[in-house]
């Protein structure tokens, strides 16, 4: 007799109770609602209802998101902001730069808009943006980046998977590259978190935003930066708050002191209700396993090449929200960005999923680019 095998889906996919009814491979927006968040949201009102305002315990489950996202990339809690988005955190670092002895901040065209628009208001601060392109084979060669990278370029500003088209920088050759040449990293690692390991130690970038929307399974209005200890100190950030301050409780609003802790990249009033739910999602995704989740999604959508992408698949359509309509109109959930239908398998997504996803897309061949 053969044994069955339990896949990591078949273990796993009755917590996400969409599946009942629809074909879920949309990660890349948004992970799938959980029965654990559903509850923490729950828990949330509850508290609310029956203690009136537990600050003192929600200050404190402030800290455990910050511990579990420390433990997820393997940092200190010391070195993590809790932000309400992954733009706050970038924000608060480029207010406290100084763009004088080194001036240019390298980034590549396949940042989210969100950091690009941040580096280049920095322009009227004197900061002087540079922009590496993408080779004709649709990849970004390390050679770009040596010619870009210099002795005037104070940051690199990199995307771990481009949000457009699924495909991954090479995070190791240019952080060599950079720190030889005397500049910072900052990795926006928002399209992998949660789908890959993630080590910041081993990755040795000096600054990462990431949010737990995603392959973290949280829910909008919370995100995380992460600033290497020995750098927190050197930034003196502009855009900041109270909960920035280095006593929370001094109250003192003559005075700017920020914390001697990452903390110093917040801001205002923590997204409590987002923090419930993203401790949940990413308890949850700790529980499923991370890199148990990598190798699934690896064997479920069998990439060309691993190492150049991460869980985002992108097909080239002629009209793609047409086709993201039309898949809609059959209970399967995508998007679309730039021409291309994404598709986003998840720790919960299994081969019969594909299978589905495969014969809707070949009755919708009319909308697909063909390749001769
Ligand atoms: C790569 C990447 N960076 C940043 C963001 C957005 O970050 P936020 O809205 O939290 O500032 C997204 C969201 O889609 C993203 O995919």
């Amino acid at each position: 007799m053969v044994a069955s095998v339990v896949t990591l889906p078949d273990r796993i996919r009755h917590r996400f109770p969409i599946f009942e009814r629809r074909l879920y491979v949309n990660s890349c927006s948004q992970g799938a609602l959980s029965d654990a968040v559903r509850t923490a949201y729950e828990q949330y009102l509850a508290d609310w209802d029956e203690q009136g305002a537990p600050w003192e315990y929600w200050v404190e489950r402030g800290e455990a998101a910050r511990a579990t996202f420390a433990r997820l990339v393997g940092a200190a809690p010391d070195e993590v902001a809790v932000t309400t988005s992954l733009s706050a955190g970038v924000s608060a670092l480029a207010s406290g730069l100084r763009f004088a002895r080194r001036s240019k901040v390298v980034l590549t065209d396949w940042e989210f808009p969100t950091v690009g628009q941040i580096w280049h208001a920095q322009e009227s601060r004197g900061a002087r943006v540079v922009h590496v392109p993408e080779a004709g084979d649709g990849t970004i060669p390390v050679e770009h980046f040596e010619r870009a990278i210099d002795d005037d370029t104070l940051l690199v500003s990199i995307t771990h998977v481009c949000y457009r088209n699924g495909a991954r920088v090479d995070v190791d050759a240019v952080t060599r590259l950079a720190h030889e040449r005397g500049a910072l990293v900052l990795l926006d690692a928002y399209q992998t978190i949660g789908s890959l390991p993630i080590d910041v130690r081993e990755l040795d970038v000096d600054f990462l935003a990431a949010g737990v929307l995603k392959y973290l399974l949280g829910s909008a209005g919370l995100a995380f930066f992460y600033a290497r200890r020995e750098l927190v100190e050197r930034v003196w950030p502009t855009a900041t708050g109270w909960f920035a301050d280095r006593d929370i409780f001094a109250m003192d609003h003559r005075d700017y002191s920020p914390a001697a802790t990452a903390s110093r990249f917040q801001s205002g009033t923590p997204p409590i209700p987002a923090i419930y739910a993203g401790i949940a999602g990413m308890e949850l995704m700790e529980e499923i396993g991370i890199a148990a989740t990598r190798e699934h999604v690896l064997g479920v959508a069998t990439p060309r090449e691993p190492e150049r992408r991460g869980a985002l698949l992108c097909v080239a359509s002629t009209d793609a929200p047409a086709l993201v309509e039309a898949l809609d109109r059959e209970d399967i959930v995508t998007s679309s960005r730039a021409g291309n239908l994404r598709i986003s398998p998840h720790a919960y997504n299994s081969v019969a999923d594909v299978d589905q996803l495969l014969a809707a897309l070949a009755r919708h061949r009319e909308l697909l680019v063909r390749h001769t």
